[in-house]
């Protein structure tokens, strides 16, 4: 069914697990999140960036939106795991009210570039707004921006865990994404993969709600190498490990947001079907390879954050 992400997150709280939350920009990769929840038994999120939104309406927003709802919901009306449908990175007011307006089970406030002042200021404005139509909201604090030097990352952009526990009680936000090292991409650590465990559980201890992880992809090698031997070129990308995430949710995060992971298994797929296939020109046909391997990178994803199981 179709369901409020804050139920799926105060589940995985509750039980220390972590979820996927996947994002898709058409109808090819609603059907392999649903078909991995299946078959996992995993709740999912799935979720849109504004990006999103404009390009599944043709350049319409708000025609987008309302088309999400409904091709999410057809889909999560017939099955037993439940399904959330988020938008993710909401910067701009209209977006994000057209989200509410449409169906969403959950919106992100990103006001995180903004002063701590101002993001408290336009978050709490979303989250009256939200509640009141009965939606659950996220926000964000820090910065996701690559971390080479740790002591003047930690002052200038990962996220304060002090101010953390103001701005959840004065904006009554749901859900939260501290910025703790990680950042967008395939290509996020240029040395060694890290981030601020003890900057989550403080987080955490101060705040008591679903956490979550921005820019979690792990950038799966297997991917990565069937992608380059067939013609693509992902030189230094580098994601975050399977070990550093299972670490990540025994601190507190509950939320693990994944898309570069589901575009470099697709993207692995398909050149690797095409080149092998050279007289396909049916999209039915040539997406069955780059299905695949979206479904075992979410598949995989469910068992180590322990979703699997759970729905
Ligand atoms: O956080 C960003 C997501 O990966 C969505 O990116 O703006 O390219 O749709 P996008
Ligand atoms: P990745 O680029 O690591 O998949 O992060 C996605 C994300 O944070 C979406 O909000
Ligand atoms: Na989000
Ligand atoms: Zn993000």
């Amino acid at each position: 069914p179709y369901v409020d992400t804050k139920v799926i997150l105060e589940n995985a709280d509750k039980n220390g697990y972590g979820v996927p939350a996947l994002n898709i920009n058409n109808l090819e990769f609603l059907h392999y999140i649903i078909e991995a929840g299946v078959k996992m038994n995993s709740p999912v999120i799935i979720e849109t960036s504004q990006g999103a939104m404009k390009y599944a309406g043709n350049g319409d927003f708000r025609k987008g939106a309302e088309l999400f709802v409904k091709m999410v919901k057809t889909f999560a009306d017939e099955v037993d795991i439940p399904v959330a449908l988020h938008l993710d990175h909401g910067k701009d007011f209209e977006y994000i009210v057209t989200a509410i307006k449409a169906g969403y089970s959950s919106v992100m406030i990103d006001a995180s570039e903004h002063p701590f002042e101002e993001n408290m200021k336009r978050t709490k404005e979303i989250v009256r707004i939200a509640h009141a139509a009965g939606v659950s909201v996220e926000a964000e604090l820090g910065q996701l921006a690559g971390v080479e030097d740790e002591a003047v990352a930690a002052e200038n952009v990962l996220v304060n865990p002090e101010e953390a526990k103001i701005f959840v009680e004065e904006t009554g936000v749901d859900f939260l994404a501290p910025a703790v090292g990680t950042s967008h991409g395939a290509f996020k650590f240029k040395g060694e993969a890290k981030i601020d465990y003890d900057r989550i559980k403080k987080v955490k201890e101060y705040t008591k709600i679903p956490l979550v992880l921005h820019g979690a992809s792990s950038v799966v090698p297997e991917f990565v190498e069937i992608a380059e031997k067939h013609g693509a070129d992902f030189g230094g990308a580098k994601g975050v490990p399977a070990d550093i995430l299972r670490e990540a949710v025994k601190c507190g995060i509950n939320k693990v947001n994944t898309d570069t992971d589901l575009r470099i298994a697709f993207v692995a797929g398909l050149r690797e079907f095409l080149n092998n296939n050279p007289k396909e020109f049916d999209p039915r046909k040539y997406f069955k390879l780059a299905k695949e391997y979206t479904i075992k990178v979410i598949s995989d994803r469910m068992e180590v954050l322990g979703s699997a199981g759970k729905a």
